[in-house]
This record gives structure tokens, sequence and C-alpha cells, in this order.
């Protein structure tokens, strides 16, 4: 059985008090996650043990540093410039249209935020955009923020030097546009000064500081982050993500975060029918009450059920195979990425004990020098390895990257303009009439022909 650092109440107390903070939630199946992290926190600062830690991060007048360090180790920071492509592609649709629109209102403004931006990729690829699309016209007022919980990361962000592997999607003619290359060390590039300054930055959380909660944005990119929230915390950031943006701003989420069951004050866009939302037009402007309270029903709520395709298709057996095919593979997906996760958990949990076991021994008392400092170092190997268990979650982002390219697919097969196919529907909502004869007969056929019985098992 796994042995933890954290006990079972430290491990409690540990959790409230980073789901406070950040609205990560670390239940029980990841313990493993924060017990390491943590374990690795008070071994550098030289506390004595978990409560010991607690104890100063919440009563010390000087630990902000230290939370800080806490939670750069305790979230991904995963990011890219012109991450998942074919949201930017989106994204420019978008700003063309706002540019139009703005001009003729001779309104000349465009607020953007980048909400859990970690390193600043999102919002210096967006700032790029703009500033290709405007091509230097002037009269504009462009303001464009990126924020994170990570201190760290800002941080980072400011000093706006990449690796290679950072900007590894970013298009030539930008790469050699928007910045130069070290010449003393060709895998690091530095943004040119003239977008450096295009974007400002602030650590905040979405989580805690609602109270700085940010206003009249007109598009705001809060992507792969709330997929490491639970419902409670979603909801709230939704709620403060609705508030922050103009009655027709939109709200892009990242491909595998997902708004089901938590909010319907957003709407659909034509743009897209994945994770591209939009505050109605209609919506009141106030932002003091909630938006549930506030926000007349929109036109085509984002989670409206029962997902149907729209009449003009009704008659259509391939588009409703199609989806149920897309759902399946949706399904398939899930299902891979819980495996994942779990022999990830495992493998973790293998490593930690051993660790655990290594420093029980490097503490015996009569343990030569040289055999201290091999288990020292095997130590340090072995957390290099949890590291990079953790902190990689490669296996994720492999399975993130599927689910992006199967709404991709949809989108282009489907239309945007018809109705989401709803990736978590539930055979409940679901008309089994618009179903292919051969599938509402209970009859097998070949892949392309769907039992009922197939059917039921992907929506169950
Ligand atoms: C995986 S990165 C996503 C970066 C970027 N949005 C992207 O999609 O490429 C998640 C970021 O969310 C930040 N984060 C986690 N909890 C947060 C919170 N409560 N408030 C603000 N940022 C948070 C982390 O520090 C991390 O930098």
């Amino acid at each position: 059985m796994q042995a933890y650092f954290l006990d079972d109440q430290t491990f409690v107390q540990f959790r409230a008090y980073i789901y406070a903070l950040t609205g990560i939630d670390y239940n029980e199946s990841k313990r493993y996650l924060l017990d390491t992290r943590v374990r690795r926190r008070v071994r550098e600062t030289n506390m004595e043990d978990g409560p010991s830690y607690l104890h100063f991060l919440k009563t010390n007048s000087d630990s902000q540093d230290e939370i800080d360090l806490l939670i750069d180790q305790i979230s991904t920071h995963e990011t890219s410039f012109f991450r998942h492509t074919n949201q930017i592609d989106i994204f420019e649709s978008l700003i063309d249209e706002l540019i139009a629109e703005r001009r003729l209102s001779e309104r000349k403004q465009i607020k953007i935020w980048s909400a859990a931006c970690s390193t600043g990729e999102d919002p210096y690829t967006l700032a790029m955009i703009v500033q290709e699309k405007l091509a230097g016209e002037s009269g504009w007022d462009i303001s464009i923020q990126g924020t994170d919980i990570s201190s760290g990361s800002i941080a980072q962000a400011k000093r706006g030097r990449f690796s290679k592997r950072s900007v590894r999607n970013t298009p030539d003619p930008y790469l050699s546009k928007y910045f130069v290359q070290d010449p003393r060390d060709a895998n690091f590039f530095t943004l040119s000064p003239d977008l450096a300054n295009a974007v400002e930055f602030d650590a905040i959380s979405l989580i805690a500081d609602t109270h700085t909660t940010k206003h009249n944005f007109d598009i705001v990119f809060c992507r792969n982050v709330l997929m490491y929230f639970d419902d409670i915390a979603k909801k709230k950031v939704l709620t403060m993500l609705w508030r922050s943006l103009v009655p027709g701003g939109h709200l892009v989420l990242g491909p595998s975060d997902s708004m089901h069951g938590l909010s319907n004050s957003f709407q659909r866009t034509p743009h897209s029918v994945f994770n591209f939302f939009q505050r109605p037009h209609n919506s009141a402007a106030t932002i003091a009450t909630p938006p549930t309270a506030q926000a007349p029903t929109p036109a085509t709520p984002v989670e409206a059920a029962p997902s149907l395709p729209p009449s003009s298709i009704r008659d259509n057996s391939q588009s409703i195979q199609l989806k149920i095919l897309i759902q399946r593979l949706d399904r398939g997906i899930r299902d891979l990425r819980q495996d994942l996760d779990n022999s990830l958990g495992k493998t973790i949990d293998a490593v930690s004990t051993i660790t655990n076991a290594l420093e029980i021994l490097g503490e015996k008392e009569n343990i030569d020098p040289n055999s201290r400092a091999e288990l020292r170092g095997v130590d340090r190997q072995l957390m290099q390895i949890l590291l990079f268990l953790q902190v990689g979650d490669r296996t994720q982002q492999k399975t993130e990257a599927l689910r992006a390219a199967l709404q991709e697919l949809s989108d282009h097969l489907l239309g945007t303009g018809k109705k989401a196919t709803d990736l978590q529907v539930n055979m409940t909502s679901f008309d089994k009439n618009l179903l292919p004869p051969d599938a509402q007969n209970g009859q097998t056929g070949d892949d392309d022909t769907m039992s009922q019985d197939d059917i039921d098992t992907f929506f169950d």
C-alpha cells in the first residue's frame, strides 16, 4: 500500500487550502500528486513536516513567495504559440468581423483578455494576429491582457524569451517578423520589443481574486484550465467570465474544457460549434447580478436539450449516423484518457514508494558518506522522473489533441451553422425516431449501421 508523506488529516487540509486558492481539486485519486509536490516543498524549505509547512503558509506574513512556488508546482503550465490552430483560425475570422464592425461604428477599440495564460504564449499570439490585421492603421486603441495565478509564469511571460518548442507552431512569417533567434543559443527566441509591449500581464487567480474581476472585454480566451476544476469552481469562473464580457462578447475555452450542464447564460456562435461561446447581445449590461438570474434566455442556449439535429436534416440518416460515430469516437478517447491516467497514477505510486524508502535509508546514521551521496543522487533522479511523469501529463495532452481533432472534424462534417453535436448527450434526450430504420428495428448491420443496443451503449 502507498505510504504517504501527508497523513490523512493533513492531506484533507492541504486539499481544501489549494482548492480555495486555485479551484484545482486534488481528490483522493490524485492524492499521490499532491503528496509528492508538497513533500518536495517541505524538503526544500527545510520545514519539519506537512502540518508545520501548512501552518507557515497560512499564518506567516512572509509566506507569499512560498505560496507562489507551491502553486507553480501543483499546476500544469503547458502552452505554446498558435496552440490549437483551428481555434486560432476561428479567432482570425472573429477579429476580422470585429474590426469591420468597429470601423463602421468609429469606436476603434478592442479589448481582449487571455485568462490563465501561463507564460504568455496565448496573449502574444492574439496580439500578433491583431497587429497583422490592422497593418499599422492609426487611431486604434487595442488592449490585450494576460493573467495567471502563477507569478513565476507571469514573470516569464514578461521576460519575452521563449524556447524553440514553444514557438514550434508559429508560422514562418510571424516567426521572422516578431522574434529574434538568440545568436548564442539557437534554442531560444526573444520577442520584438513592439510585441512585448503590446500585452499587459498580471498575476491573479480566477477563483480567489474574483473581486478583481475584469470588465468590458470583446473576447476572452480561457483555454485549458477549467478542465482542472471541479463543477463548483467551474460555475464560479464561468459566471465571472460572463460578467467580464460586453454583451455580444466571445468566450473561447480549450478543446477539453466543458461547459456542459454548468451554464445556460452563454449561447453558441456561428463561428464554431466547439468551445466558442457568446454572451447574448441582448443580455443586460449590468454586472451586479449573477447571469443566471439576469440574462434573458438566449436564443440558442449552449446546453439546449435535447441535442437534436435541426429539422432540415432530420430525414438525413447519414447525418445521424455521423453524429453517432463522432460520439462513439469521443467516448473512446475519453476512456483512453481514463486508462492512461490510471496507469500513470500506478507508475507514480511505485516511484514515490521507492523515493520514500530511499529517504528513510539515507537518514540512517551508520551509512557511509559515499553510499549516502549515491542514495541522494538516485533520489534526485527519481524526483526528476516523478516530475516528468506528473508535470508532463503527456498522455493527457495527446488525448486532448485527439479530442481537438475530433471536434474540428465534427465542425467540418456537420457544419458550424448547425446545432452542436452534444458530445455528452444522454440517450433519454435523444429522439429514437430520428435513427435510420435499421437502427430503429434493432438490427445489427455493418460498421456504418448502428443497432439500437449499440447506440444505447454510446449514450449511457
Ligand atoms: C495548461 S495552462 C494553459 C495555458 C494557456 N491558456 C493555453 O491554453 O495554452 C493552465 C494555466 O492555468 C493556470 N491556473 C491554474 N489555476 C488557476 C487559477 N485559479 N487562476 C488563474 N490561473 C490558474 C496555471 O498556473 C497554468 O499556467
